[in-house]
């Protein structure tokens, strides 16, 4: 199987860098981030791009980022968390090993409510996050080949079951 070994999926702030890096330090290979590679070639944040550009401009730059480095990397991936809203990006991902790592909407408000830096919860966090969940979970589900619950869990203990579910 060529491209990444491991393809990591989720909402924001589900802890997908934490233990992306986790995952990758067990596994012995490198750890890279569709976001970081976006704001590295745009010199820019990704919240600038959303208010410079708007979604869908950054959606068509995401895809891009995403599409590449799943050809090009081969240890742990983590795509930001609208990277699945994409059909060709969801057909990428068939035949890849994509572990979800999931929440629900009240841990995603503990984790994330208070971050102004993420431009999608910008207004009514809990709400949002209820929306987007609903839009979102079977794109998720669709892609995974296995799913690990996050809820009330450290890094390190969801890293431990996701290896297990490998
Ligand atoms: C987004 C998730 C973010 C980032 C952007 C949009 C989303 O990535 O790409 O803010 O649509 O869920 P993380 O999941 O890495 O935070």
């Amino acid at each position: 199987m060529s491209g990444p070994l491991v393809v990591l999926v989720g909402p924001m702030g589900v802890g997908k860098s934490t233990v992306g890096q986790l995952l990758a330090e067990r596994l012995g290979v490198t750890y890279r981030d569709t976001d970081d590679d976006i704001v590295a070639e745009q010199g820019r944040t990704i919240a600038e791009i959303f208010v410079d550009e708007g979604e869908p401009v950054f959606r068509a730059i995401e895809k891009a980022a995403v599409h590449r480095a799943l050809a090009e990397h081969d240890g742990v991936l983590a795509l930001g968390g609208g990277a699945i809203l994409d059909a060709d990006t969801r057909a990428l991902l068939a035949g890849q090993r994509v572990v979800y790592l999931s929440m629900d909407v009240e841990e995603a408000v503990k984790r994330t409510g208070l971050n102004a830096a993420r431009p999608l919860l910008a207004v009514n966090p809990r709400k949002q996050w209820r929306e987007l969940m609903e839009a979102r979970r079977h794109l998720y589900e669709e892609v995974a080949t296995a799913v690990v619950a996050t809820d009330g869990r450290m890094p390190e203990e969801v890293t431990e079951i996701a290896l297990d579910a490998l």
